[in-house]
């Protein structure tokens, strides 16, 4: 579907749109079309070697080698690191990417003038239901003029959230959304590799992980489950294997942050320096990530580490090649020992008492703080061996001589600015003159994230450092490891695009609503593109050279400090929710999905298949033949085919289709689909297919803990139903020429671990999470219209200091009256709390 061109939705509204250049042609096929690709496509090899292999033969180069070196070992020099399962290379599947739901600009923009047109309209107590109740509220309350914006891409980018394993992930984004070379930043938070149940979150409204609330996410369970077989050597394998895809993405003024504890810090180092290259090391950041310690036997760490390497850090000939800005911290002096003097307004200098050193409000008024500093260059300088003479007093050069010539030393005695000390000369460098300090490693400044969404949730101010440090507002910004989204929450501040990607739908559902419901500031572009850049604080600094050598005060520019423009709130800009296609078949147990030779039966993507058949059907026999229809079950009353969906992607219209075709040419009427998920227009599939002809189509929902108990089930029948879907009342109602309708959301179906049932859950029982509305269901994307979430904690907006009610965080059941449109039809999604969706589709 071509994105739609943004409405003015609001009087005020002034909706920008940025352009970036060289943006690439996404090869993104729509849900429900993913054709299989030609069997040479299907597989590719990762290249895992950066000539370690070559150094089990010390000295014997194989004959023959032709794959280029990137990193140039030394096989009998370099030390190598090795752990059980190392390989050199690797296949994946390549797996092209389905786009499942667009929150589309011009959606967003309609939903701006929308709650600022209710905020002129409504009284205040009457409020919208969604996230944008806060805005309308803030619109409502604040100056009537204040616009709401966000940062557009060009139409041929959206942000990417993305479902599934990072491996096939980045694969896809090489190959399908050709992105090799384009990221300029990644960040990456694995499982530190310690505790291997370490990041589960099973529940997308808490971060409790309560036994009865088991995982029930497929792919987390075998994300967790397969992964982690050997422990810390299959963990090894696990960052090997993505860290070769995360190089091949990168630009090459590129780096790559990957935050881990101090358990396995230096075996990601020597993994980093074998793929990245040693010489490619940047800097190892330890991170304060507590303020209070737990009580360990022995001393306990306070931090986590940053591992940064930049794809090249220099060029050939020695130039910086990474992208770098400089961060400035402003320092506070108080207490600092260096800065032990004050000055009077009179000229008069003295050195602080202890405790004028600790609390500055005790010196008097109009004292100058200031340092002494030396005057010696770090290496000798033949042009500073020279007797330096003030007020009379003859000074002679330190060991390495004065940094700076005699008639430098005239301009800093000019400038009141040399001071002896003993029988050396100083130079006075004033505190309110250096405030802005460059900053270093270690942060001892930072804390654990606060308010936490997510149970391994990174602060937000780590990964801000590393994204002003590394990136300009433009770049692309990439984390495989989304959990609540916090890298794409501070790419989305800082106007930077971003692709994250987890195997977690809670994971991806406590991204989605964090994204949503979050405003950021409004930082003005040079130009009105964002990929132009912001404007930046500038601040002076005097510094000994400047005087000495009687040039202007260097500029420093403060990337952390935009002008804000303070009359516009942003929100955030669109983007799209993504999971790979065919993506089950290699998912299950490893197999890969080969193509199958005339008359040869694959065993391998049989026994997926087998099994889901067998489970359903006792009697179920397994079709070696290509086609949809899996299996056959038949008794003297019936003939059924099955069809089986894929383990991590939807069931599509297409797929049941296909299913019932290949059916009804083996004369069967009967076809029964069985998924973990169905793409929101599968029933309206069922109702034309069951119109048309005598056929009868049953879609049946695979309880999510299928796998996950290890097909050891007594009663295999209670581990399929039929397809539940939200339980919606639509009223539409006449206005004159224009029919408007709304949506009310009266219960969901969830699936209960301990009863091995689906209950029926009011939409007003806690279990719904959010719930999503598209007014105009186009029958292929969904996109988002109306957003209503359960807010069991306030959201973000309240950190802005915006005064919302406590109400405004229950969900809403109930949509806001909407112009019926083109398609007369809506689609509604449903996350439960433990992050699975279900769709609904009607008529209108
Ligand atoms: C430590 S958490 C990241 C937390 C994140 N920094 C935040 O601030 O919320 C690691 C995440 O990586 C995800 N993950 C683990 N293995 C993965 C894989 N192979 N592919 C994609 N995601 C994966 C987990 O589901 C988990 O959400």
């Amino acid at each position: 579907m071509a994105p739609k061109e943004p409405t003015n939705g609001g009087k005020d509204k002034r909706v920008t749109r940025y352009t970036y250049d060289k943006v690439m042609e996404p090869r993104t096929p729509e849900t429900g079309h993913t054709a299989l690709l030609p069997a040479d496509e299907q597989v590719v090899t990762v290249p895992m070697d950066n000539g370690w292999s070559k150094a089990i033969k010390v000295g014997q180069l194989p004959a023959g080698e032709q794959r280029p070196v990137v990193v140039d070992m030394d096989p009998a020099a370099d030390p190598i690191f090795f752990w059980a399962g190392k390989r050199n290379r690797r296949e994946v599947p390549l797996l092209p990417l389905q786009r499942n739901e667009i929150v589309s600009e011009s959606r967003i923009a309609q939903i701006i003038g929308r709650a600022r047109k209710a905020a002129m309209e409504k009284a205040p107590q009457m409020t919208f239901g969604s996230i944008f109740a806060d805005l309308e509220k803030t619109f409502r309350e604040s100056d009537k003029s204040k616009r709401v914006e966000f940062y557009t891409h060009d139409e041929g980018w959206k942000n990417k959230l993305i479902c599934g394993d990072s491996l096939h992930v980045m694969e896809s984004l090489l190959h399908f959304e050709e992105l090799r070379g384009k990221v300029q930043m990644m960040f990456l938070d694995p499982p530190y590799g310690i505790r291997y149940d370490s990041n589960f979150q099973q529940r997308v409204d808490s971060i409790k992980n309560d036994d009865k609330d088991q995982a029930d996410d497929v792919l987390t369970i075998k994300a967790f489950r397969d992964t982690w077989t050997l422990g810390i050597h299959s963990y090894l394998s696990y960052l090997q294997e993505r860290l070769y895809l995360c190089r091949e993405l990168l630009n090459d003024s590129g780096s790559i942050f990957i935050q881990i504890s101090d358990d396995n810090v230096h075996r990601v180092r020597c993994l980093m320096d074998e793929i990245f290259g040693a010489d490619n090391f940047i800097a190892l950041i330890p991170f304060r990530k507590k303020t209070m310690p737990f009580g360990t036997t022995f001393i306990e760490q306070m931090a986590d580490f940053l591992i940064w390497y930049g794809k090249r850090k220099f060029t050939d000939t020695g130039t910086p090649s990474t992208k770098f800005y400089p961060l400035f911290l402003s320092q506070d002096v108080e207490g600092e020992f260096h800065h032990c003097w004050y000055e009077m307004p009179d000229g008069n200098r003295q050195r602080m008492t202890p405790e004028q050193l600790n609390n500055h409000s005790l010196l008097p008024k109009g004292a100058r703080v200031y340092r002494l500093k030396s005057l010696e260059p770090s290496g000798p300088m033949e042009s500073g061996m020279f007797i330096y003479t003030l007020a009379g007093k003859r000074y002679p050069p330190p060991k390495n001589g004065y940094g700076t010539p005699p008639e430098g030393m005239d301009r800093l005695r000019d400038h009141k600015r040399l001071q002896p000390e003993g029988n050396r000369l100083t130079f006075i460098m004033y505190a309110d003159e250096n405030v802005w300090t460059r900053m270093t490693a270690p942060w001892t400044d930072t804390v654990g994230a606060d308010n936490k969404r997510y149970v391994v949730q990174t602060n937000s101010e780590v990964i801000q450092r590393c994204v002003l440090m590394t990136t300009d507002p433009g770049d692309i910004v990439f984390d495989p490891t989304c959990g609540s989204g916090t890298t794409a929450y501070v790419a989305e501040a800082w106007g930077r695009r971003w692709v994250t990607c987890d195997t977690s739908r809670v994971a991806l559902n406590v991204a989605r609503k964090n994204l949503l419901s979050s405003t950021f500031d409004h930082f003005k572009t040079r130009n009105g593109a964002v990929a132009s850049g912001f404007i930046y604080k500038k601040v002076k600094r005097i510094t000994l050279g400047s005087l000495a050598n009687n040039l202007e005060p260097g500029e420093i520019e403060l990337r952390d400090q935009p002008e804000t423009d303070k009359s516009t709130i942003r929100v955030c800009g669109a983007f799209e929710v993504m999971s790979l296609g065919r993506y089950s078949v290699e998912d299950w147990k490893g197999y890969v999905a080969t193509p199958q030779a005339e008359g040869i039966e694959s065993p391998k993507l049989e026994n997926y298949i087998g099994v889901i058949c067998r489970l359903y059907r006792k009697d179920a026999a397994v079709q070696g033949a290509s086609g949809l229809v899996h299996a056959v079950a038949e008794s003297e009353e019936e003939k059924i085919a099955i069809s089986v969906g894929p383990l991590s992607g939807r069931v599509t219209a297409k797929q049941i289709d296909d299913a019932v075709k290949d059916a009804l040419a083996s004369g069967i009427l009967e076809t029964h689909v069985l998924g973990w998920a169905f793409e929101s227009n599968v029933n309206e599939v069922k109702a034309q297919l069951e119109k048309r002809g005598k056929v009868k189509v049953e879609l049946i929902m695979i309880r999510p803990d299928t796998l996950a108990e290890g097909l050891k089930i007594t009663k295999p029948e209670t581990l399929f139903s039929p397809l539940a879907l939200p339980d919606i009342e639509i009223k539409t109602k006449k206005n004159g020429a224009e029919p408007k309708a709304v949506v009310r959301l009266k219960g969901v179906a969830v699936f209960d671990r301990k009863n091995r049932t689906t209950d029926y859950k009011r939409a007003d029982s806690g279990y719904v999470s959010a719930w999503y509305l598209d007014e105009d269901y186009d029958g292929d994307c969904f996109v988002d219209c109306q957003m209503f979430f359960d807010f069991k904690k306030a959201p973000n907006i309240k950190a802005l200091g915006l005064d919302v009610e406590p109400d405004q965080f229950t969900l809403h059941t109930e949509s806001q009256p909407f112009l019926v449109r083109a398609y007369k039809r809506v689609a509604v999604k449903v996350v439960d709390v433990f992050g699975n969706e279900s769709t609904i589709v009607r008529e209108l």
